[in-house]
């Protein structure tokens, strides 16, 4: 045995079995150090910043914007929707659930805090029964939501929600009506009779109505399109 081994020997003996003195390299040490604090730094960053409000890039986050983003894209697909009573009772439809479910999110987020999940109403209005106090017609929801009521206690969405929301949310609005729920509330203002329940039943499309002017939508231009698209 060479000296400089000996002297690295440890008096330690177990069986005949003895062991150097070797230490732990440096560059061990950095990666497992380096992990313990990067580790810290991992989770003050994830888990504890956005509980304190920082901007920190989480999961969540990420899905949300991603979730957005499809959202716009979607959008794109259906333009931008008039707030008329017609496109009210085109999204309230079967065929268009999957738009209804979008009004139905932008509710779960924003409003059912005062009007309850389920629209029976809590610091806001029962919004399932017959009785309005400043709704007289499909298209009266969407103005309510877009502008606000009594002063802020309903608060304006224009400018927090995309207009397609305000118009889809209308129409998720409308297609609580008729349920009427019990709620704490008793029922507020006016009976407003049944929505119309049929494209066919709303005004002409060439009557004058408040949005003369621009082109309706109208399921025969839809048509149109899909045997346009059918001839190509
Ligand atoms: C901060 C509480 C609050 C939130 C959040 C809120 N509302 Fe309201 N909402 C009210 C109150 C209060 C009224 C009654 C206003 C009045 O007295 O005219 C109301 C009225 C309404 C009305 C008219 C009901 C009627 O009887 O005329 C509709 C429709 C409505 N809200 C829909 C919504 C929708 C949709 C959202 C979410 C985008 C929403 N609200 C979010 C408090 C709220």
């Amino acid at each position: 045995m060479k000296t400089d081994e000996k002297d690295r020997l440890l008096d330690h003996d177990f069986d005949g079995i003895q062991e150097f003195d070797n230490p732990i390299p440096l560059w061990l040490n950095l990666i497992l150090f380096g992990t313990v604090v990067f580790s810290v730094v991992y989770y003050m960053y994830f888990q504890i910043g956005p509980l304190l409000g920082t901007n920190g890039w989480t999961v969540v986050e990420a899905y949300d914007s991603a979730k957005a983003e499809n959202l716009r894209l979607r959008f794109a697909e259906i333009g931008e929707l008039k707030a008329d009573e017609a496109t009210l009772i085109e999204y309230m439809q079967p065929e268009k659930r999957e738009w209804l479910a979008v009004g139905q999110t932008v509710y779960k987020t924003n409003c059912q805090s005062c009007h309850a999940a389920n629209g029976s109403g809590l610091v806001g209005p029962n919004l399932t029964d017959d009785h309005y106090k400043s709704v007289q017609t499909l298209s009266d929801l969407v103005t309510v939501i877009a502008d606000g009521a009594a002063n802020g206690a309903m608060p304006a969405w224009r400018n927090r929600l995309h207009p397609n929301e305000l118009v889809l949310a209308a129409a998720y609005v409308a297609s609580m009506r008729g349920q009427n729920l019990p709620g704490p509330r008793p029922a507020e203002g006016k009976e407003v009779p049944p929505w119309p329940t049929a494209v066919s039943e709303a005004p002409a499309d060439d009557a004058p109505a408040a949005d003369a002017g621009e082109t309706p939508r109208t399921d025969t231009s839809e048509a149109e399109a899909t045997a346009a698209e059918k001839t190509e």
